[in-house]
């Protein structure tokens, strides 16, 4: 970015994507730190009098208009905290952003709605994305440049990610650059030990990145939903606990790998059991190879791991040099549920080690227990975007800016 700063922005329209797909409660942000951590980068450049044109997807709507997926909230959260000013198109491309970004003043920002209001986006049709991308560069008019800060949304090849970096003179924003040196450093020389957590609802979310971690981490734990397909795994019972059967085998496959690799899996030994999904269910804790012995019998729901486990986890925190953390422990919207991803959350806090929270729920679940960002040493924007880059896989958002200017 500091090169384009230096080339001169006064008067030009810089098109920047940025990642502000943020968890809306009816219009209300509810986590507002990925509209946080894309303000500076606009702010330098509006700062130095650059016509700055946000383009940015919210959630997954269809490739057509719909209001439910406005990008108007978060928008708006972009004018509160950065004080910019900030207008928003109801187009993407159509009449409304053609006409806003023609007058455009110097040092005011012009947020486009959705991208992912057009199919063209995210279409597999190279094609299709070259012709949307060649629509969003020409609101830039004459001397445009495009700037990737979308760090979220490195791993998706769409238009406004890949395609256009080939249309404009393209920049890595700063964003992109600080979650890149952060990440690269869990890639390339880890201080040990590395303790890896990972949480989250499916094992068959995570498969790559678990078989690129066994070989690196010294210690992987293994919480959330995706326990219990390694706990059946083992042999043990998990009542009607999330099962993932068609990765039992593979679970099978890392336990003993691991083995081999000198990588510990560390599971629960405890799990808090429900007697349904739900704020008013009954609960109680048992050992993790005792699931259906309890009150619930087969019909039991592990929903948190319990609170031995949730001892065990901070240990092994508290004795790492590094830490990697991925995914919730437990359904920690429901406090009955939270206890396990509170006492992970906790240790890191607490945790003189370089630590990196990756991943969208997992940050806000640090939010929401109400710990600050301040309190772990990165907290990554990016959800699929860091597991993809620590599973060593291309990311076409970052490959289309490399030798780019
Ligand atoms: C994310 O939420 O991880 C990014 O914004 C990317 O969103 P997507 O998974 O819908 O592409």
């Amino acid at each position: 970015l500091d090169e384009l700063l230096a080339d001169g922005v006064l008067g030009r329209r810089v098109l920047v994507r940025s990642d502000l797909n943020v968890p809306l409660d009816g219009v209300t942000v509810t986590d507002d730190g990925r509209v946080r951590a894309s303000i500076p980068v606009v702010q330098k450049l509006a700062e130095a009098g650059a016509r700055v044109i946000v383009m940015a997807h919210l959630g997954r709507p269809k490739g057509e208009p719909d209001p439910k997926y406005s990008i108007a909230p978060a928008a708006t959260k972009l004018a509160e905290i950065s004080g910019l000013d900030v207008r928003v198109a109801g187009d993407v491309v159509g009449d409304s952003a053609k006409q806003l970004a023609a007058e455009l003043p110097d040092g005011a920002v012009l947020v486009l709605e959705n991208v992912r209001f057009d199919a063209r986006e995210t279409s597999k049709d190279a094609a299709q994305r070259a012709e949307f991308a060649a629509e969003l560069a020409a609101l830039t008019g004459e001397n445009g440049a495009y700037v990737n800060d979308a760090f979220g949304a490195v791993h998706r090849k769409h238009a406004s990610v890949f395609d256009i970096a080939a249309l404009l003179p393209a920049y890595q924003g700063d964003l992109v650059a600080t979650e890149v040196r952060v990440l690269k450093t869990l890639t390339e020389a880890p201080k040990r030990p590395y303790v890896v957590v990972l949480g989250g609802s499916k094992v068959s979310d995570k498969l790559a990145v678990i078989d690129n971690l066994l070989g690196r981490a010294d210690h992987l734990l293994i919480g959330g939903g995706m326990a219990f397909t390694f706990l059946k795994a083992q042999g043990h019972e998990v009542g009607g606990s999330l099962l993932e059967a068609d990765q039992l085998e593979t679970c099978r496959g890392y336990l003993s790998r691991a083995k081999e690799l000198g990588c510990d899996i560390v599971l629960p030994t405890d799990v808090v059991v429900a007697s349904k999904f739900g704020a008013d269910a009954e609960h109680e804790v048992l050992a993790a190879d005792n699931i259906e012995g309890g009150a619930f019998g087969a019909t039991g729901l592990g929903l948190d791991i319990g609170p031995v486990s949730g001892e065990t986890f901070a240990s092994y925190i508290k004795s790492a040099n590094t830490v990697f953390w991925n995914g919730p422990m437990g359904v920690f919207e429901i406090p009955a549920f939270a206890n396990g991803t509170r006492a992970v959350a906790g240790a890191l806090a607490d945790s003189e080690a370089f630590s990196v929270v990756g991943g969208g729920d997992s940050a806000a679940a640090v939010r929401t227990l109400g710990f600050n960002d301040d309190d772990f040493g990165h907290i990554s924007t990016g959800g699929g975007a860091s597991l993809e880059y620590l599973e060593g896989k291309e990311l076409p958002g970052l490959t289309a800016l490399e030798g780019a200017k």
